[in-house]
């Protein structure tokens, strides 16, 4: 049996800790701290970066990371702690990895309603990233059992027997004074209008389409075009590299991982991403990238980064 203490100390040390929310139990990880994110991703064996909820003991830890309208605020106010997800710009100088926000400028943020969940969040003192327990694919776990059934006996678990709610939150995005449901969940839609006296608009997420670009969803695009497999760099290119023998030429090379470890390729993905497309390099050469483990979910991302677009 896990104690709340023990499990806080678990995630300050980058571990993962399934706890229990009032929707489904979680998977959570630092969310800060970018290899306890990427761990997120081995362990769900999740085929592509999904952007994550942080998990926040309160409006104030939330207003930390995400920039809250007037209107955000209000439903935070009203539903909180409880199961709704408010989707609002990340703030720009937060500490929130960009793998957790695959590498959108929004942030889903929730406070649970759950005492160990309450408890946990505190006692770690920060946000925690946190998709539901399962393996990718399976269904969401709402007893500790599901949860180990995914996972084995392993993985650290707080029990806090079956879950209320059985569906997950709520996702809505507050964004440019516009109220779009991106998830239907516990908290329903009459009841956010009912607060806000404004009409939602819904635009559903497709977990296995690709989301095209402009829209809200958009996942992030780079400026510099994409070119995959690179076995050399061109005049002017930047090098994403990849393992312990970079392609040499590159006036700006990032390496995902020298020693070629998946979970650390995954962790700099984002961020490096963002830092060769900030030199204005026109094109980003990538290195091939094993297509095993999280080299799945980071070749899924890359070849939507390059995919076409006008
Ligand atoms: O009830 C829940 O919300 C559970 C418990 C554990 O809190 N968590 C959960 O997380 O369902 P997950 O990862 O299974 O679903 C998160 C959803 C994904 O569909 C993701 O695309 C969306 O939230 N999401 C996260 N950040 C987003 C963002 N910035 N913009 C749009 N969608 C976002
Ligand atoms: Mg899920």
């Amino acid at each position: 049996m896990w104690t709340v203490k023990a499990a806080a100390e678990l995630l300050q040390q980058g571990d993962l800790v399934a706890f229990p929310t009032e929707t489904v139990y979680g998977l959570g990880a630092d969310a800060c701290n970018a290899r306890a994110v990427a761990k997120i991703y081995a362990t769900k064996q999740r085929p592509s970066f999904n952007p994550l909820i942080a998990h926040c003991t309160d409006l104030a830890m939330a207003e930390k990371f995400g920039m809250f309208g007037l209107t955000a605020k209000k439903l935070a106010e009203h539903f909180w702690p409880g199961p709704l997800s408010l989707v609002v710009p990340l703030r720009p100088d937060s500490d929130i990895r960009e793998l957790v926000t695959a590498g959108l400028d929004t942030i889903a943020l929730r406070v649970p309603n759950h005492p160990i969940a309450q408890q946990l969040i505190a006692e770690f003192g920060g946000p925690l990233a946190a998709p539901s327990a399962n393996l990718s694919g399976r269904l969401s776990p709402t007893q500790a059992s599901h949860v180990r059934a995914n996972f084995g006996e392993d993985l650290p678990i707080l029990d806090g027997g079956p879950t209320r709610d059985g569906v997950e939150s709520t996702i809505l995005a507050c964004l440019d004074n516009q109220l779009m449901l991106l998830r239907p969940g516990a908290v329903t839609a009459e009841q956010i209008e009912q607060v806000t006296g404004q009409q939602l608009t819904s635009h559903k997420i497709d977990e296995k389409a690709p989301l095209a670009p402009g829209m809200l969803l958009s996942h992030y695009a780079p400026n510099a075009k994409i070119r995959l497999e690179a076995t050399s760099v061109e005049p002017g290119e930047a090098l994403l590299a990849f393992g312990p023998d970079p392609i040499e030429g590159a006036a700006h090379v990032l390496n995902l991982s020298p020693t070629g470890d998946l979970i650390e390729a995954a962790a700099n993905l984002f961020a490096h991403l963002h830092k060769l497309d900030a030199t204005g390099a026109t094109s980003i050469a990538v290195m091939n990238i094993p297509d095993h483990g999280l080299g799945i979910a980071i070749n899924d991302r890359l070849s939507r980064a390059a995919a076409p677009r006008d």
